[in-house]
């Protein structure tokens, strides 16, 4: 069984804001002094730490899409742009972003009526712990994965179990005991981020019917899985488990993240209550348009799939060639290289330089540094850099 942590309880390594516990034994100082006001679990936490967004870098650290949008999302950004257009902006978007919604159905074989559309997919995780977890409630994800799982927690002071990924040779495997915790909602994003490793369809189906509480599957790299021809996804499957979610975004295989689109797929009596618990505008005309665009340009879309994945193994040869990285399977647009005591300081060398990739400095990953597949142009600057870094 893999190791399991308890975080968010008190005693069990809290993430400690810069006025949190500790200073609410202290007096705080007076100009701050209206921070008692706020709630205590938010003084408490430190918030997600987003990886660095730097201009004129190499940015190969927020596993992002290296190729343009398709051509038709910014043709419809210009004709947004004409006088024409102007109410559109004028007005509110429509709540329920409908035409997304059917678009989206229409493509992944679904009805409307059991998909959501989110400011990201990061708003349909913040409305799925809205809409399920109370104080008391236990949320268990495997580890290590997205950081914003935890933090999202802590911002409704829930716990959170973590249970460790079984790490070997052929990847990181799900743990039993995740869905044996008593947790209300057990979220494992498929590929994971930041091993980039995909748990198998079947044991995800297991998972469903073992849990008393709600499955979400993250499929926030799934296009680059299914690109390299892995069966992965369990969109198919959400009339079989009511229990289930699955979130998309676009701010990966669709070269989008900047205007913030993510879809939630689910039964659709759910999705009816979780568009009671999402903001009412959530998702701004613009982007609503964009998305539509995006999805029908399915040449634009396989093309970029199809770089990644040649660029993705391009890179893995090489790293491997010049200076022995391994890397568990990838099946995302990035790869966890284990890399050795020299991470930290491979990262900041790089960082100088102009090029940044992701590292953390904590156990299991500290020797580590994600990298995400860029034009082959970044890889080549890549190993240039390491080429001179390295010993
Ligand atoms: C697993 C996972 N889920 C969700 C997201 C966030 O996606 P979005 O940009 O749609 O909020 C990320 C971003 O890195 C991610 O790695």
């Amino acid at each position: 069984m893999g190791r399991i942590a308890w975080r968010n309880r008190p005693g069990w390594g809290f993430p400690e804001g810069h006025y949190g516990a500790a200073s609410r034994m202290n007096p705080l100082p007076a100009d701050v002094s209206m921070l008692r006001h706020l709630r205590p679990a938010v003084r408490a936490m430190s918030g997600y730490t987003p990886g660095e967004q730097v201009n004129q870098s190499v940015k190969l650290n927020t596993n992002e899409c290296p190729w343009p949008p398709s051509p038709r999302v910014l043709s419809v950004l210009r004709e947004l742009a004409e006088p024409g257009a102007s109410d559109r902006l004028r007005l509110y978007p429509d709540p329920v972003s409908r035409r997304l919604r059917e678009t989206a159905a229409g493509l992944y074989g679904v009805s409307p009526d059991q998909v959501l559309a989110g400011n990201g997919s990061d708003d349909c995780l913040t409305v799925l712990y809205r809409a399920f977890l109370d104080p008391g409630d236990r949320v268990a994800v495997p580890w290590p994965t997205y950081g914003l799982y935890d933090t999202l927690a802590a911002l409704q002071g829930i716990e959170i179990v973590h249970v460790d990924f079984l790490r070997d040779a052929a990847g990181w495997h799900l743990p039993e005991a995740l869905g044996r915790l008593g947790a209300k909602l057990v979220l494992v994003a498929n590929p994971n981020n930041p091993s980039a490793t995909l748990v198998p369809v079947a044991t995800l189906r297991r998972l469903c019917e073992q849990v008393d509480g709600m499955v979400v599957v993250d499929e926030a790299y799934i296009d680059f899985a299914l690109a390299d021809g892995h069966d992965a996804t369990l969109l198919p499957f959400i009339d079989q488990h009511p229990n289930l979610v699955v979130l998309r975004t676009f701010s990966k295989s669709y070269s989008l993240a900047g205007a913030r689109l993510g879809l939630l797929f689910a039964a659709a009596p759910l999705v009816a209550e979780l568009i009671k618990v999402k903001d009412s505008y959530n998702v701004n005309v613009l982007t609503q348009a964009l998305g539509i665009a995006a999805l029908e340009d399915r040449d634009h879309f396989r093309d970029c799939m199809r770089k990644t994945v040649d660029e993705r193994r391009r890179l893995e040869r090489l790293l491997a060639e010049r200076f022995g990285w391994t890397c568990p399977p990838s099946a995302g647009n990035f790869c966890l290289f284990q890399v050795g005591p020299d991470a930290e300081r491979l990262y900041l060398g790089l960082k100088q330089r102009g090029l940044l990739v992701r590292w953390w400095n904590r156990p299991i990953l500290r020797e580590c540094l994600r990298i995400t597949v860029g034009r082959p142009d970044q890889t080549d600057a890549l190993i240039a850099h390491l080429t001179d870094l390295a010993p």
